[in-house]
């Protein structure tokens, strides 16, 4: 097999950032078609100081990663599903869906191309792979653009919170990160531009995240800035959150299955209420760049809801839900159908 000289980074170290890699890719939209798009090297853009991006926000991303298997390959997470979902998120921004298959291709393209920087096997890092789409030309009166880009860059990284799987504490945040029938079931920039003002306040109080509730009672449990949540029961149950508002994680979506499929554990998605937090036994965080992120503590304006599962380490159902996801991710496992695609 043909081996790979990798880039000399010190894989186990790696934080969640951005570290420059060889290639990019882009297309362009103009004249209401998409080009077909090229790898590049050069990491800028140069755009006019009028374009839509700047001024009105028009620009939307995914997060997805790839892997080393245990067996040497390189695969990719279920990127389809982030394929549709940026559809979805461009369609609700008025921006032109890249279609699907060529998103896919794409993202298999880049991460080939920069395989060097795909972190080995037992590293506990990957290749996050950050696609993103945005409104290029200029534009005065508040109206969607008529050309955009589209771009995949990939960086390695290391664990999203400090500490790794160290359980964090969250604050329950005065702040609303989306509106009821506004945006936050899309992946569009402007969730996150409104969320930095309250992540700043959390961290400077000593919390890694904010819970959002909805914004409309605030009385049920959303999500974060950048993950959704799980909870577990005292009979083993595994519980999230349902709403409108929230990014429909595909993270989620995928440890609900497998605590169905692999752990024979019951599941339900459903309205949960602040009222209700201390009655779970454990509670975690999920997402791409949080993988699994076990929650010790959350702190409701100055009442502690500390889950019984602790400060130290994760609860054991949370456990198993990892061990399992990262089995998968990581070939240790077999994948349902369609959830693992190699690149090499
Ligand atoms: N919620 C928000 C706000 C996010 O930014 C993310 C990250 O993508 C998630 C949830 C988790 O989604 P996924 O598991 O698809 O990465
Ligand atoms: C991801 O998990 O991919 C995200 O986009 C979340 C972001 C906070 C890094």
């Amino acid at each position: 097999m043909e081996t790979i000289e990798k880039a000399n980074i010190d894989w186990a170290n790696l934080g969640f950032g951005y570290y420059k890699t060889d290639v990019r890719f882009v297309a362009n939209y103009k004249d209401g078609k998409w080009d077909e798009g090229e790898l590049i090297t050069d990491e800028n853009i140069v755009m006019n100081e009028c374009a839509c991006v700047l001024q009105y926000a028009q620009t939307c991303f995914e997060g997805m990663k790839a892997y080393t298997t245990q067996d040497n390959r390189v695969v990719i997470f279920r990127p389809d599903m982030n394929a549709k979902r940026m559809y979805e998120t461009a369609q609700r921004l008025e921006m032109p869906p890249f279609p699907q298959d060529k998103f896919v291709e794409a993202v298999k393209k880049v991460v080939k191309a920069n395989l060097k920087y795909v972190p080995p096997f037992g590293t506990g890092a990957s290749l996050y792979i950050r696609p993103y789409m945005f409104g290029i030309a200029p534009v005065m009166g508040v109206k969607p653009s008529t050309e955009y880009q589209f771009r995949i860059f990939v960086s390695p990284v290391g664990p999203y919170f400090k500490g790794g799987v160290k359980p964090i504490t969250l604050t329950v945040s005065d702040f609303d990160r989306a509106a009821p029938n506004g945006t936050g079931h899309v992946k569009a920039g402007l969730n996150y531009a409104m969320s930095l003002h309250a992540i700043v306040e959390a961290h400077k109080n000593g919390y890694a995240e904010n819970l959002y509730p909805d914004a409309k009672t605030r009385t049920k449990v959303e999500e974060t800035g950048g993950a959704n949540f799980f909870f577990v029961t005292k009979d083993n149950k595994v519980i999230t959150p349902k709403s409108n508002s929230i990014l429909p994680s595909i993270t989620r979506r995928s440890i609900m299955q497998v605590a169905k499929e692999y752990l024979g554990l019951e599941t339900e998605e459903r309205e949960v209420y602040l009222t209700e937090l201390s009655d779970f036994k454990e509670c975690g965080l999920c997402g791409t760049a949080a993988v699994i992120s076990p929650v010790g503590k959350i702190v409701d304006h100055g009442k502690e809801i500390c889950f019984p599962s602790g400060m130290e380490k994760m609860g054991e159902i949370s456990q198993k839900l990892y061990d399992t996801l990262t089995g998968i991710q990581s070939g240790r496992l077999n994948a349902p159908e369609g959830w693992i695609v190699e690149v090499k």
